[in-house]
């Protein structure tokens, strides 16, 4: 069989011009089980792009646009109060019928940093026990969007602790801003060709995402792949000097779900063993914890250290 993501990959490139890291990032996402933060400015495909995901995994979808008074009770489902009249008198009861984010599999929540403290707290938490109460929930990958926090936006920056709980992280950016100008001529083109209801999307299914699951808890990681993980957090920690006020290195990131991402970036690929090349996949989990500067060197890095160990290999 074709490799499922590819197809899906396709799918995304043929809706969306553009991009490419978002989509990788989101690939990786779902393939990892692990939840996806994606910062941009205004109308640059994240909704879009998340939707086509989770249409295309037929998996069960919520979506919920967060706002500055967002409620614990619109995530989790529906609040009821029932009365019940007893020779005592009467009891009232609060009950909720389990819905949104306890009974999805893909959740969307859009906006995420508009919502208020308390309720975002609550929710931050169950995405990363995967858990209310003592019940396990279904959930696979949440996906938070954001615009840049400005305060023209009347947003607030999640804080680190916050934002850790998503394992990936990406930067969207506008497509005209970037001076990406054979997509900008790409997009014009295809919505001045586009007939109406052209949203049609291919559909992987979900067994898909279930057997490339039981796959990357198979994929070895060799020694050389592990070797280059720890070259690359001694990089930013020794050589680029990043201590814990200016940037978010976790135990539980770096040396844990980092190690996901490696295996699912060797699933994406098709293969059953990690390779040199996987390590460029841990771009996806630095935007907003390291500084900028350190982003933008990160890439090439990641590229140094597979090419110097591939030579030294030879
Ligand atoms: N790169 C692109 N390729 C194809 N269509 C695009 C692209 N960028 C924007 N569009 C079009 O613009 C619309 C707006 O995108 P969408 O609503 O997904 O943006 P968004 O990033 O979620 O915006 P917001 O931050 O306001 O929620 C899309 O539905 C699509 O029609
Ligand atoms: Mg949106």
């Amino acid at each position: 069989m074709s490799n499922p993501f590819e197809l899906l990959r396709t799918e995304m490139d043929e809706l969306v011009i553009g991009h490419s890291d978002v989509k990788t990032a989101l690939l990786l996402g779902i393939i990892s089980r692990e939840h996806i933060y994606i910062q941009g400015p205004p109308g640059t495909a994240k909704t879009m792009l998340s939707e086509i995901v989770s249409k295309s995994a037929e998996l069960s979808f919520f979506f919920y646009q967060m706002h500055r008074d967002t409620r614990l009770s619109e995530l989790v489902g529906d609040l009821v109060i029932s009365r019940e009249d007893t020779e005592g008198g009467e009891i009232i009861r609060q009950n909720i019928i389990k819905g949104g984010i306890l009974t999805s599999e893909i959740c969307l929540l859009d906006d995420i940093s508009r919502a208020p403290g308390e309720s975002l707290n609550v929710l931050l938490r169950i995405l990363n026990e995967r858990k209310y109460g003592d019940e396990e929930i279904p959930l696979l990958t949440a996906i938070a969007t954001s615009n840049p926090t400005a305060d023209e936006y009347y947003n607030e920056p999640l804080d680190p602790a916050n934002l850790d709980r998503f394992v990936i992280q990406i930067n969207s950016n506008g497509l005209s801003y970037s001076r990406e100008w054979e997509d900008v001529k790409k997009i014009v083109n295809l919505y001045s060709a586009k007939n109406t209801s052209n949203g049609h999307v291919e559909r992987i299914g979900k067994d898909v995402l279930d057997k490339s699951y039981q796959q990357l808890e198979k994929i070895i990681v060799p020694s050389e792949v592990q070797d280059g993980l720890i070259s690359f957090i001694s990089w930013l920690i020794e050589d680029q000097r990043l201590n814990e006020s200016n940037s978010v290195i976790s135990d539980r990131t770096f040396l844990v779900k980092s190690i996901k991402i490696i295996k699912a970036s060797a699933v994406l690929a098709g293969r059953s063993e990690a390779n040199l090349e996987d390590l460029k996949a841990l771009k996806y989990i630095l935007a907003f914890r390291v500084p900028e500067e350190v982003l933008k060197i990160a890439e090439e890095k990641l590229e140094s250290i597979q090419s110097q160990k591939k030579k030294t290999k030879k």
